[in-house]
């Protein structure tokens, strides 16, 4: 097939946030998943406070835990385990999350929150075992005095075991009260005590994303308005972070995680540390006064959005307001007084309806008057061919709405089908934010769903058409992101873990061969002199990156014959004898990768050649080909 690319006709720009991620805290995404801590329930707040622990005594009857609660003191971190032992010893086990990864030679950080009482002389024992039950670390703590204090210690593994445990013996005469126990690994990510798991950070960083949207996802909602996201509660110290039940704590009956709650520890500030980190836009979004309409569909009245909208005004303060600032003042305490020079906010999930549609034009009202800077990203809610989509974008149109977020969790057959969705947008519209998409090899929300090539290589179809439209589309995440293993309430998810091990899945290698090929502009390649949008199975595109001088070709085949394409590159003097190639291909359509075989189906990376201004790119069966040359 003989392919012509206009370089010298570029269509639009290619927004650096083209290529971004969607973070939210399903399937053991934060607690359990990234954010590193290896205690479940630390502080003893979940709805069964001692979920997650075991007790032991010996002998029998020498001791007791009591779960206080002190809700007038401290109402954020209300409860705390009392201990008493008469002489023997009293031991506490924590299982972690589905048990704790634990790795050998390496340092674990553990600390708690303790007060002895008067004349008690308690000491803690803190053991690191193997799913033997067997020691394979431990330190002793011994907590001074009758006030409330931190204790920190640090030990090594000497074995690695997905399935550790941690054991805290008391041991001694008295009486004791702790809190926030707590136990991370030495590896963190850039080493922050406290911080995340390095290895699911890297797959982010590797991915090099344009922004990442965060908290999510129907989490911002709740599932009423008492249990929506607030990112006030997740700022400041640790110990003082409301802790509350995650809106996926058992929602699907077919993977149940009634243990399934969220500690914060991944809380606002540590999300704009990762987007910077990451070299990421940050893009919250924000409860808009409605919580899950899948659910109770609550809503706050029109004349009481003011803490809501205030809430919104005051993130903006908290991440670029100078340290003088009531918020600005507070991440500076955190660690962080350059501002995070947040540009983007998001007003609503996944919301539909006139309710939606006049709250977001009072916050709208009340952001661009404060700050008319901050680019306000709006939904459009969960159907993107149905009626109430059509009166959201209708609505938004006529308010000259900036971004308009689209969900689509769809067939691998309508994302190829999709291509050319975006060719018919008002190019003078509001820009699109294609925020949450993967193809369902099964059905919505299906148990059965699977990160298959077929899946995969139908939305690397699709995405040839969000690159060819960039003049609309300037924001793009696959959604979910993270899953564990033994943990997961929604599939398919761009990455999959265990308490040790972790994998990109075809989806994940799809998305990286286009955020780290995205190219600055984008310019026409036509097969017949028209778009290239799924002709026997082709779909392409192509770019230009300004600063490298490549021009990037991006083919998905996903017929299961193989094709000889001849690309004339016109508008340039010559291209280089020699490009780039990067390839991804499969002989079944049910190929995936697993953590056994984590780089199975990835990229490859070889030399192709060049005669002239033409490149002549062999497209294996059911294949996606990225091919990158200098002009
Ligand atoms: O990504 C999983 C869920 O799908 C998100 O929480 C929600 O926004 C969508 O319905």
């Amino acid at each position: 097939q003989n392919l012509v690319v206009k370089a010298n006709a570029p269509i639009a720009d290619i927004q650096p946030t083209m290529y971004g991620i969607f973070f939210e805290d399903i399937n053991f995404g934060a607690d359990g998943g990234i954010y590193a801590e290896l205690v479940k329930n630390r502080s003893f707040e979940f709805y069964k406070p001692l979920m997650g622990w075991t007790t032991a005594m010996a002998p029998e009857g020498v001791g007791s835990v009591l779960i206080n609660n002190r809700e007038d003191a401290q109402s954020a971190n209300p409860r705390y385990a009392a201990i008493k032992v008469n002489g023997g010893q009293l031991s506490m086990v924590n299982e972690g999350f589905r048990g704790m990864g634990i790795k050998a030679n390496l340092d674990y950080h553990f600390s708690v929150w303790a007060r002895q009482k008067e004349q008690s002389n308690l000491s803690l024992v803190v053991e690191l075992k193997n799913a033997k039950g067997e020691v394979v670390g431990s330190t002793t703590v011994t907590p001074q005095g009758t006030e409330w204090k931190k204790y920190t210690a640090s030990f090594k593994s000497s074995q690695t075991d997905a399935k550790g445990q941690l054991s805290v013996t008391f041991k001694g005469q008295g009486a004791m009260d702790v809190d926030m126990v707590s136990l991370f690994p030495g590896d963190t990510w850039k080493n922050r005590p406290g911080g995340l798991r390095a290895d699911l950070v890297q797959l982010l960083a590797d991915l090099k994303p344009g922004f990442l949207r965060f908290p999510g996802g129907c989490i911002v909602e709740g599932h009423d308005l008492s249990v929506r996201y607030q990112w006030k509660k997740t700022v400041g110290p640790i110990e003082e972070r409301e802790m509350i039940v995650n809106r996926w704590n058992t929602e699907f009956a077919h993977r149940l995680t009634p243990d399934y709650y969220q500690t914060f520890g991944l809380g606002y500030y540590e999300y704009f540390l990762l987007s910077e980190d990451l070299g990421a836009e940050p893009l919250p979004i924000m409860n808009c006064g409605m919580a899950c309409q899948f659910n109770t569909g609550e809503v706050v009245p029109m004349d009481q959005l003011d803490p809501y909208i205030q809430d919104v005004l005051d993130l903006i303060e908290f991440a670029n307001g100078d340290v003088t600032t009531q918020w600005g003042k507070l991440r500076a305490d955190m660690g962080h007084p350059a501002p995070f020079n947040l540009k983007y906010v998001g007003v609503g999930n996944e919301q539909w309806g006139t309710q939606y549609i006049e709250r977001f034009v009072v916050f709208e009202k009340a952001i661009k008057a404060k700050y008319p800077n901050i680019i306000v990203v709006t939904g459009s809610g969960p159907f993107p061919d149905g009626a109430d989509f059509d009166y959201a974008w209708g609505e938004l149109k006529k308010m000259n709405a900036e971004i308009v977020d689209e969900h689509y969790y769809r067939s691998p057959q309508w994302f190829r089908d999709n291509a050319t969705r975006y060719d018919s947008y008002d190019r003078k519209g509001p820009k699109v934010f294609a925020g949450e998409y993967a193809a369902q090899s099964v059905a919505i929300a299906s148990p059965d769903n699977k990160n298959n090539w077929d899946c995969a290589l139908s939305e690397a179809a699709f995405m040839t058409g969000l690159e060819r439209n960039a003049e609309v589309v300037t924001l793009t995440s696959y959604a979910p992101l993270f899953a564990h293993v033994e943990a997961w309430q929604w599939t398919p998810d761009m990455i999959w873990f265990d308490n040790l091990r972790s994998m990109g899945t075809v989806n994940y290698y799809v998305q990286k061969m286009y955020s780290n090929n995205a190219g600055h502009q984008v310019v026409p390649m036509l097969l017949d002199g028209k778009a290239i949008t799924g002709q026997e199975g082709l779909y392409a595109t192509a770019a230009l990156d300004k600063e490298t001088n490549e021009v990037i070709l991006k083919l998905v085949n996903t017929s299961n014959q193989s094709k000889t394409t001849n690309v004339a590159v016109e508008g340039v003097k010559k291209l280089a004898s020699r490009g780039k190639q990067i390839v991804m291909q499969a002989d079944s359509k049910d190929a995936m990768n697993t953590l056994d075989e984590p780089t199975k189906i990835s990229p490859v990376e070889s030399v192709i050649k060049v005669s002239g201004n033409k490149v002549n790119v062999t497209l294996q069966p059911m294949s996606f080909t990225v091919v990158r040359v200098k002009k």
